[in-house]
């Protein structure tokens, strides 16, 4: 039988519910990433090669680990990122995501492939609620603009381009359970026909530019006041490159694994990133935010110890809804939160601004 709420202990407990009780389908598109999924592996064992040197003998008794993202003040430094398909896991789709985040203040990035329109997910917010725009860039730019334009006004804080999907990946297990298109609204205004012999992700990707390129970015900086930000850069050129075209931030990550197999953790790219940045007098002019294998508060403290502003966290909030709705995101929100705060105190900071690299050690992230 189902295990209480109250049994799960931490983000991990969650998957194990959900893959009990999810549909096989559903469990697939969550859960499955590109080829033999090295790197979706990677991504949680690449956290696992950093190991602490906490200080001690700091008066913690006071911890604060409150931040800003993009100019918004947060409660902990991580985000509901952008996951496609919500209604695969719960009927409501992804408004449980922000409400659960209105509960704990938590930014919510909005997929463009969510099951729930972006309209619905922008009325089930409170209005003191912060949310970002996840982009994935439609081949005829009138509907893109459109979509940057009516995100701006109903008052979205943040721009993430996705850069990391000219094609889906090939997520075998999910292709496997041919996707029957439930659960799912999307790809309106594309005007294309959908082929689901190829999984879920792929069905509804058809419309994706794989042109995008770098001189599109003026172009996007045109058309929005909100801060843009690339979602997927995996290397330090790529990093400078988006400070030069004026983008506000990059997230170093490899869509969960869900791309190219073989890409390397957004961890191990941000220990190589943020000493180029610093030696170059650039690291206050971007801020580089992390996902893909986020599972404890402990690998947030390590991220912003290696000059991370913030964190993205996935599945872990797919499965914690899909398994127990609302309640069971909150719950592991607020696990992170106590998690975070006893992690603080051991590690010896009382804030965020007093995570540094020498806390950490990295000597074994780069040997693999
Ligand atoms: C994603 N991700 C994603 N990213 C994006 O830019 N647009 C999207 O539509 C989706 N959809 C999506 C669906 C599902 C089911 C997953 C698991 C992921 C990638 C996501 O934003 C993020 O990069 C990873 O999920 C982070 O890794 P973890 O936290 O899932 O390990």
């Amino acid at each position: 039988e189902m295990p209480l709420l109250e049994q799960c202990y931490n983000l991990l407990d969650f998957e194990g519910v959900a893959k009990r009780v999810m549909k096989k389908t559903a469990w697939g598109y969550y859960s499955s990433a590109a080829d033999d999924e090295m790197t979706l592996r990677e991504n949680q064992t690449a956290f696992q090669r950093i190991w602490f040197r906490p200080k001690i003998l700091v008066n913690v008794e006071k911890v604060d680990f409150s931040t800003t993202m993009l100019g918004t003040k947060v409660d902990i430094p991580f985000y509901v990122t952008a996951t496609a398909l919500g209604k695969l896991g719960h009927v409501e789709g992804e408004v449980v995501l922000t409400r659960a985040s209105a509960r704990h203040n938590v930014v919510q990035m909005i997929p463009t492939l969510a099951s729930c329109s972006f309209d619905e997910i922008m009325d089930a917010a409170d209005a003191s609620q912060v949310q970002w725009l996840q982009l994935y860039v439609n081949k005829d730019r009138a509907i893109t603009k459109r979509i940057v334009e009516h995100a701006e006004k109903r008052g979205c804080k943040g721009l993430f381009i996705t850069v990391d999907a000219p094609q889906l990946g090939r997520r075998e297990k999910d292709m496997r359970l041919k996707f029957t298109d439930e659960g799912s609204n999307v790809q309106k205004g594309s005007g294309e026909k959908t082929d689901n012999s190829q999984g879920a992700a792929r069905a509804i990707s058809s419309f994706i530019d794989p042109g995008l390129c770098w001189d599109d970015i003026p172009w996007f900086r045109s058309i929005t006041k909100m801060p843009i930000v690339l979602k997927g850069v995996q290397r330090v050129e790529d990093v400078l490159r988006a400070v030069e075209v004026g983008c506000a931030g990059v997230v170093l990550s490899n869509h969960g694994g869900r791309q190219l197999d073989f890409a390397r953790s957004g961890i191990e790219v941000l220990a190589e990133t943020m000493p180029v940045l610093k030696k170059m007098g650039l690291e206050k002019k971007i801020e580089v935010y992390v996902d893909g294998g986020v599972r404890r508060a402990t690998d947030i403290i390590k991220a912003l110890c290696l000059g991370a502003k913030g964190v993205g966290i996935g599945r872990p909030f797919l499965y914690a809804m899909s398994a127990y709705g609302q309640e069971g995101v909150e719950r592991a929100m607020q696990l992170l939160k106590e998690e975070m705060e006893m992690n603080m105190r051991l590690i010896g900071a009382r804030t965020i601004e007093e995570l540094n690299e020498g806390m950490v050690d990295v000597r074994g992230l780069f040997s693999h």
